[in-house]
């Protein structure tokens, strides 16, 4: 019998959180192969915290790096030293990051300086352009360059890797954990946790879910995305508009602002990722720039307005279920109307088809680590969409 191995995993943000959640289950499933040491950076406090108390899991160490309006490379620094301290005292056999955080590139990072290997969930995907999503695309590709063993979670996150000259033994297609926790959520019983999502009443109206975080965005783009949501609802007088807002201050002066005080924007506080899923698959639409919900909402049947000037997730656009809308004001407020306005292009981008996973990616991510490290004889099959 191989030599049980130690699994260091580190995140530190929410949707790393929800994704690496379903990875931790699967790993602890096989506890006669990995001993699974979770690590939360502590890049966010609140939004995360609520993640391990839903799922009823602890970290056993936090860095606890969070600073209000905290810099990127004051963020960066913190958790270097953090966690370069915690690798020489742990010796994980593997640290598993994920996706594009700064806790990802630190993550990867201070274990290669350790000579410990590092396994990259939600490896390859790619915009190919070093400020769209920034700090994300370089921090995805530090993750990339310095992984052993890259889960790739769609054949074009593996191709993108290739492009890159990765070798093709190290990549394994998985499909997105991220699935596997939307389909887990879902179906669940729905019962808001947060008492304002229920007095919406999805019947009367057409609810319109919205997200809007990222940083490329702050400044122009939010203005405009804003402006444009506000005029879609005068212009829709059935519509209502909800949006849990991030707790960035960045992000809350400007959408205070703007959206505030219209009698069918409700600007609320940050939900639960449990909430967010069933606020989703309720309402009649979802504007975002968000990277994971273009991930979630084809599951859902739900169409979806994309407002970022790139994405990494070109899958869900060539599916049907995503528009991209840029984040010009005439980009948001055309795609919006659009499908506020023409009942026919709802029906078809709600005809859902996930190109994104199955709902089995966390237990082949912990199947081929139990193969790597000779606890079966057999690889598992990868991921095929249909
Ligand atoms: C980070 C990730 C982004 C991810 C997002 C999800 C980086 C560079 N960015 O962006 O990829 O999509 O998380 O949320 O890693 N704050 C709190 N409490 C919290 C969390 C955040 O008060 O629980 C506030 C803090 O003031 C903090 C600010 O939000 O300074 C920004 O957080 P930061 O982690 O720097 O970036 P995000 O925009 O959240």
């Amino acid at each position: 019998m191989a030599q049980r191995r130690k699994v260091m995993t580190v995140f530190g943000t929410r949707p790393e959180g929800t994704k690496m959640v379903p990875v931790i289950k699967a790993l602890r499933e096989k506890s006669d192969w990995f001993d699974v040491v979770i690590v939360n950076t502590g890049q966010h406090r609140e939004l995360l915290d609520q993640v391990f108390q839903a799922h009823g899991l602890e970290p056993d160490h936090d860095l606890a790096v969070m600073q209000h309006r905290q810099s990127l490379t004051g963020t960066l620094v913190r958790m270097l030293s953090g966690l370069d301290e915690l690798l020489i005292k742990e010796r994980p056999d593997l640290v598993l990051v994920h996706g594009d955080t700064n806790t990802a590139a630190a993550g990867s990072l201070a274990s290669f300086y350790n000579r410990i290997a590092v396994g990259h969930v939600e490896a390859g995907l790619r915009t190919f352009d070093k400020y769209n999503p920034y700090p994300e695309e370089m921090n995805r590709r530090i993750a990339g360059i310095t992984a052993d063993v890259h889960f790739a979670p769609t054949p074009l996150s593996r191709d993108n890797l290739l492009r890159e000259t990765v070798k093709p033994d190290s990549i394994f297609v998985t499909g997105q954990t991220g699935v596997d926790a939307t389909l887990a959520m879902l179906a669940q019983p729905h019962e808001f946790d947060a008492p304002v999502l229920r007095e919406l009443d999805f019947r009367a109206q057409r609810v319109v879910a919205v997200t809007a975080h990222r940083r490329e965005n702050w400044g122009e783009p939010m203005h405009n995305m804003f402006t444009a949501m506000r005029d879609l609802v005068d212009r829709h007088p059935d519509v209502l508009l909800v949006y849990p807002v991030h707790l960035s201050p960045s992000v809350r002066e400007l959408a205070f602002p703007i959206l505030d005080g219209h009698p069918r924007i409700k600007l609320i506080d940050p939900i639960t990722h449990p909430d967010m899923l069933r606020l989703a698959s309720r309402s009649y639409m979802v504007m975002s720039d968000s990277g994971g919900l273009q991930e979630e909402t084809p599951s859902m049947g739900v169409p979806q307005v994309l407002m970022r000037e790139t994405t990494e997730r070109p899958e869900a656009i060539a599916a049907g279920v995503v528009i991209k809308a840029g984040t010009s004001y005439d980009g948001v407020y055309e795609a919006g109307h659009r499908l506020l306005s023409d009942p026919d292009l709802h029906r078809r981008m709600a005809q859902a088809r996930n190109p994104f996973g199955d709902g089995r990616a966390s237990s082949r991510i912990a199947d081929y680590l139990g193969w790597m490290y000779g606890f079966r004889s057999e690889k598992p099959d990868e991921f095929q969409p249909e």
